[in-house]
């Protein structure tokens, strides 16, 4: 999709479609809905007079209604987006609005369209950022591997702004072209994501983020089987020896173009890689085992996450470790009871082989400390527990530092993902005590089983700051909604990038 950004008025802009947004001023949860534009110029307002008076169009989040040939307009029809109550108005609704808008365009085969700016309280910059983010993010649909498919992508959008004072135009314009880097990075992960076991192993995922690091100009070392046991990472190797597919160990490196001070952070970036995870040994059941190729959630936000770091260039180093492996059962697969030593030196207990992504995250979030890190995340569709507690709405959140968690909250509020933080507080500590070894892989029961695994990933932190994402139940789009398509969300790329720019001055 071609975006662009134009300044002038949106009643005189030729176009097959102009979005404009609109909100339901009606307060209280029985009043009647009171639709409005949001801060559209004259000329719009008339337009769509009527129809906001019919009654039709309730401007709820998500719904949306056209108008053709609208009157003192010059574009041919008129799309309204609702954004739901103006009391919950907030940045992210622009974004799911802009994605709605893009979304509606497209089974309507329309090619070209527009979005007119809403006026909003929120900044110039971020306003822009949401809306390229909302409509470049809604306009992909995973339907590629469908010989039926039809394309109906939009080729060209116009973002369309007031003409506004040069302080203004500026702010838009980055917040524009962020907006197109975040965006790209986002839906370069959900890319990876999407792809079937068959056709993304952990060496074509090396290869993918080899690739994308070459074009982008960032460094990029991808490693295998020999390095993975030269480096003593066995809770890794465990992992990764059942599988005819060789393992990857990927590790992106990103230097500010000045050299930060010695003592500036440096930011760990670890992703659980699974391409597809069997159980192993402890084999799952077939029911929903398809979507277990999606277990390499976590690697693709690092590695989409990387994609826009060498473009938004924060001041502050930044290193992606990845660990990718396929969990399968095998004559040379890991067992139940076998005991591993990991690259910490720390003496695993394996006790079920399906809780494999704690173990190649142990040997990958102690490898980026010994390469320097000062503060650590990893993300991972690490737990069916975690899916248990939260559902799909938010994914969760663990941190052993408070500070830095809240600088992980605060950004959330930019990046309109949900995390919900739970505890790891050492009082779990027993639940992974081992009778024969230093730990062991799994809680001792059933009970808390997210924060079981995240006791087990704080092991091999130590002091350094770190936040764990848990994003089993938010990595996959079960259900379509009117600015998403089913499939890959490209969770916790925006929040991650969002945190490190955080700490760039
Ligand atoms: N990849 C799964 C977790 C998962 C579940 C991801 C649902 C996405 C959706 C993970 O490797 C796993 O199997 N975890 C086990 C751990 C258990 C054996 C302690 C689980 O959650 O059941
Ligand atoms: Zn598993
Ligand atoms: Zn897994």
């Amino acid at each position: 999709m071609d975006t662009k950004l134009f300044f002038g008025d949106a009643t005189a802009f030729e176009t097959p479609m102009l979005a404009v947004f609109a909100i339901d001023q009606a307060e209280g949860k029985d009043a009647e809905p009171r639709p409005a534009l949001l801060g559209a110029a004259r000329a719009l307002q008339a337009a769509a007079t009527a129809l906001l008076a019919s009654g039709e169009f309730k401007a709820a989040l998500g719904e949306v209604a056209v108008l053709h040939a609208p009157a003192g307009l010059r574009a041919e029809r008129l799309l309204l987006v609702g954004l739901g109550k103006a009391k919950d108005l907030s940045l992210d609704r622009v974004r799911k609005g802009a994605g709605t808008a893009v979304r509606a365009a497209k089974p309507r085969s329309l090619r070209t369209m527009a979005i007119a700016f809403p006026t909003v309280e929120f900044s110039a910059l971020l306003t822009a950022r949401v809306l390229v983010e909302g409509a470049e993010f809604g306009q992909l649909d995973w339907d590629t591997y469908r010989s039926d498919r039809k394309d109906c992508s939009i080729d060209s959008l116009t973002l369309i702004k007031d003409e506004a004072d040069a302080a203004a135009v500026s702010a838009t314009q980055r917040g524009f072209d962020e907006g197109l880097i975040v965006a790209a990075a986002q839906n370069f992960a959900r890319s990876l994501v999407n792809e079937p076991g068959n056709v993304l192993t952990p060496t074509v995922l090396g290869a993918r983020a080899k690739a994308m690091c070459d074009e982008a100009g960032l460094k990029c070392e991808v490693y295998s089987s020999d390095k993975v046991q030269e480096l003593k990472m066995e809770a890794f190797w465990a992992v990764a020896k059942g599988s005819a597919e060789p393992p990857a160990l990927i590790v992106m490196t990103y230097e500010p173009a000045t050299a930060p001070a010695a003592d500036a952070p440096v930011f760990g970036l670890v992703g659980k890689g699974i391409t597809f995870d069997t159980g192993g040994i402890s084999i799952k059941p077939a029911d929903g085992m398809e979507k277990m190729k999606y277990d390499m959630a976590g690697a693709a936000a690092m590695i989409g996450a990387m994609h826009a770091i060498v473009r938004l260039k924060p001041k502050v180093k930044v290193i992606s470790v990845v660990c990718s492996a396929e969990n399968m059962p095998d004559g040379k697969a890991f067992k139940p009871g076998d005991v591993v030593t990991a690259m910490s030196g720390t003496t695993i207990e394996i006790v079920n082989t399906d809780a494999e992504g704690r173990l190649v995250l142990a040997d990958g979030l102690h490898y980026a400390k010994t390469l320097g890190c000062t503060h650590l995340i990893n993300a991972a569709t690490l737990t069916g527990a975690c899916v248990v507690a939260l559902g799909m709405i938010n994914a969760g959140l663990f941190s052993n530092d408070d500070a830095t968690c809240v600088k992980f909250e605060a950004a959330l509020t930019v990046s309109g993902e949900k995390f919900w933080r739970l505890p790891c507080t050492d009082d779990y500590r027993d639940h992974i005590k081992s009778e024969i070894a230093d730990i062991m892989n799994t809680g001792k029961n059933r009970y808390g089983g997210a924060t079981s695994a995240a006791m087990f990933l704080k092991e091999f932190v130590g002091d350094t700051p770190w936040v764990h994402l848990d994003i089993a139940g938010c990595a996959w789009n079960e259900e379509k909604k009117p600015w998403h398509a089913y499939g890959p969300s490209g969770i916790a790329v925006r929040s991650i990038l969002e945190w490190v720019r955080s700490y760039s001055a």
